[in-house]
């Protein structure tokens, strides 16, 4: 598969769990390039798909992707978690199956001027909707200390956060902290990051704690697929792929509480106990499918 810049993760597997061959209406919370989509669309000629992602690049990188059957797609900058809001939007009583492939792609990372990676100098942005007026440097640069030490804590899952945040206070009085070189440097003085073979670059933590600040990854994520579930009719399949831990966590634990119900009324069934990830073979081939985790959910 042609991968334009982005390898879609876990494709047999989630289309698997969709039970993607069924006619019918898909919604693709996060359609990125299309990767999975396309696939949909050109395996299950009775497919249609409703696509939503916040990043404009990315929806006419889409676009133009799947051009050939865009009688059966229709594509809306939003945020996914937004779609219960706009009244008529998603008729899901026509809704077969819906996945939500979270985080960035690899278009997004490898483009400097995003300043989504830690290997590429370029603006401290990370918006993956650049009409949003919150950029990496705004958080940067007006955050308190406190604020900042507690989201690298707790979206960085890192130690020395203290240090980290009063290092970045001291630098931006001095101007010192203007692009994301700037910050790789900084981080890598307050970690002493030696390279060492099968060490994460301190760096990565750092640019993963700033870019779900940014973007608000994590917010209602979980009222997200709660509110979904309801709306969904019975054998509707709902595919999560998340990329790191606390995604995962909050994905599972809403699974959970969905599976237990009310008043002894489940409102899913759980399609995966433990969460299915790639294959030695696709991490080889790609090797940034090897955090992603996929959980499977139908609604009953
Ligand atoms: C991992 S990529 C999806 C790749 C896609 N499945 C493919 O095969 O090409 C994640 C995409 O989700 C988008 N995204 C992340 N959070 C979003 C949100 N809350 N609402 C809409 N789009 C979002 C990102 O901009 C990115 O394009």
């Amino acid at each position: 598969m042609k991968d334009y810049g982005h390898r879609p993760v876990l494709v047999e597997e989630a289309l698997a769990f969709l039970q993607a061959s069924r006619p019918g209406l898909y919604i693709d919370c996060t359609i990125g390039l299309g990767g999975h989509a396309l696939e949909i669309l050109r395996r299950n000629p009775g497919a249609r798909i409703i696509g939503f992602d916040l990043d404009e690049l990315s929806l006419r990188a889409a676009a133009r992707r799947l051009a050939e059957y865009q009688d059966r797609v229709k594509l809306f900058q939003l945020d996914f978690r937004e779609m219960l809001d706009v009244e008529e939007l998603v008729p899901f009583e026509e809704v077969k199956g819906v996945l939500a492939d979270l985080g960035i792609s690899s278009f997004q990372l490898d483009n400097p001027e995003r300043g989504f990676s830690f290997n590429l100098e370029g603006p401290l942005d990370m918006r993956m909707d650049t009409r949003q007026k919150t950029t990496a440097e705004k958080i940067l640069m007006t955050y308190p200390e406190a604020r900042l030490a507690e989201i690298f804590k707790k979206y960085g899952e890192l130690h020395h956060t203290r240090l980290l945040a009063r290092k970045i206070a001291s630098q931006r009085k001095l101007g010192l902290l203007k692009n994301t070189t700037d910050l790789k440097k900084l981080v890598e003085e307050v970690y002493r990051w030696v390279p060492q073979k099968n060490h994460l670059h301190p760096a990565a933590r750092v640019f993963q704690a700033l870019r779900i600040e940014v973007n608000q990854e994590l917010k209602n994520l979980d009222v997200f697929l709660d509110r979904l579930v309801r709306k969904c009719l019975p054998g509707t399949r709902l595919v999560v792929i998340s990329f790191h831990s606390l995604e995962d966590r909050l994905v599972k634990k809403a699974f959970q509480s969905l599976a237990s119900g009310e008043n002894g009324q489940p409102l899913v069934k759980i399609l995966t106990r433990k969460p299915v990830q790639p294959s030695p073979e696709e991490i080889e081939a790609n090797s940034r499918s090897h955090s992603a985790k996929l959980r499977a959910a139908e609604r009953i």
